[in-house]
């Protein structure tokens, strides 16, 4: 497996084995990986005839400075892990080799970015945007894999995507969860043992609203399942949304065209976790 610090090496390995007639697989990561990020990466080696992951911490997309700092990096065991998944290529610049300058762009994502998480972390899809848009400039894949997990991340890149005109398609890749449906997130490991115990609630809330879809009131829903998730003195909802999947405006009714996704974030103490689940599909 290569590791790859500069662009330029990137951009010529990748142009050599494009020129060689081989598609070429991505997933973009900011590292910390656990079977989430491998479960992408398996889907890439699949699909593709060489795959490449990136691990990047991008500040752009930390509104919080203390979310940041207190990012989890482990690259030595990220790259073992993916040697061992067969990757070709990791490439892993630092923060000068992906923002020579300072300007970055300014997306007009309309509602897209004004909701949820958008609403929450003002600035954070605009500079995930910024990055994935360069990160395609030099890797131009075939394919690129994003974890649905991310429900509203993948929205926006798809809408970059066509923005940019980027030829890449986006395969949207179902969540992984720990055994007690806690979606697996880097962030986990920053919980302590009863936030530990009690993040478990914010899946089975999900789920409740999934229970719930076909005999209440979306307000009735909304409420029974916020109430659920903060009466463990650990948890606290952020926002729980009921969205429809492609526009993510919210859902009038149960019987709102197309797929509703209840999307939740959740703090555990100081870490903040999200969840979505599709109501309806
Ligand atoms: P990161 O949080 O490292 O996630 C990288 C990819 O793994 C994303 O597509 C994310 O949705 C996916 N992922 C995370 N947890 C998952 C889980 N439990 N099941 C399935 N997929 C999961 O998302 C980012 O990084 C960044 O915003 C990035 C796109 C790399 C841009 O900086």
């Amino acid at each position: 497996m290569k590791e790859i610090r500069t662009r330029a090496v990137l951009s010529s390995w990748l142009a050599k084995e494009r020129a060689k007639g081989k598609r070429i697989g991505f997933v973009p990561t900011m590292g910390a990986l656990h079977a989430g990020h491998m479960s992408l990466a398996a889907r890439a080696r699949a699909e593709n005839d060489i795959y490449v992951c990136s691990v990047f911490v991008n500040p752009k997309q930390f509104n919080n400075p203390a979310d940041l700092a207190a990012y989890p990096r482990t690259l030595e065991s990220d790259l073992e892990k993916l040697a061992r998944a067969g990757c070709d290529a990791v490439f892993c610049p630092d923060v000068l080799e992906m923002y020579p300058d300072e300007a970055v762009k300014r997306y007009d994502f309309g509602h897209l970015d004004k909701v949820m998480e958008g609403k929450f972390r003002p600035g954070h899809f605009n500079g995930v945007a910024v990055v994935v848009d360069k990160l395609f400039e030099m890797v131009k894949p075939d394919r690129a894999y994003f974890g649905r997990k991310d429900f509203q991340q993948l929205r926006i890149v798809r809408e970059m995507a066509a923005l940019e005109g980027h030829e890449t398609e986006i395969v949207s890749c179902p969540t992984e969860r720990e055994d007690d449906g806690l979606a697996m997130s880097s962030r986990n490991v920053r919980l302590t043992e009863g936030q530990r115990k009690a993040a478990p609630r914010i899946f089975k809330g999900l789920m409740k609203a999934r229970e719930m879809f076909s005999s209440y009131s979306l307000e009735e829903i909304k409420e029974n399942v916020v109430a659920f998730i903060n009466r463990s003195p650990e948890l606290q909802v952020e926002y729980f949304d009921i969205v429809c999947e492609n526009t993510l405006l919210p859902a009038v009714s149960p019987d709102s065209q197309g797929e509703l996704v209840a999307c939740i974030a959740v703090y555990a103490g100081e870490v903040r976790l999200i969840d979505n689940l599709s109501l309806n599909s």
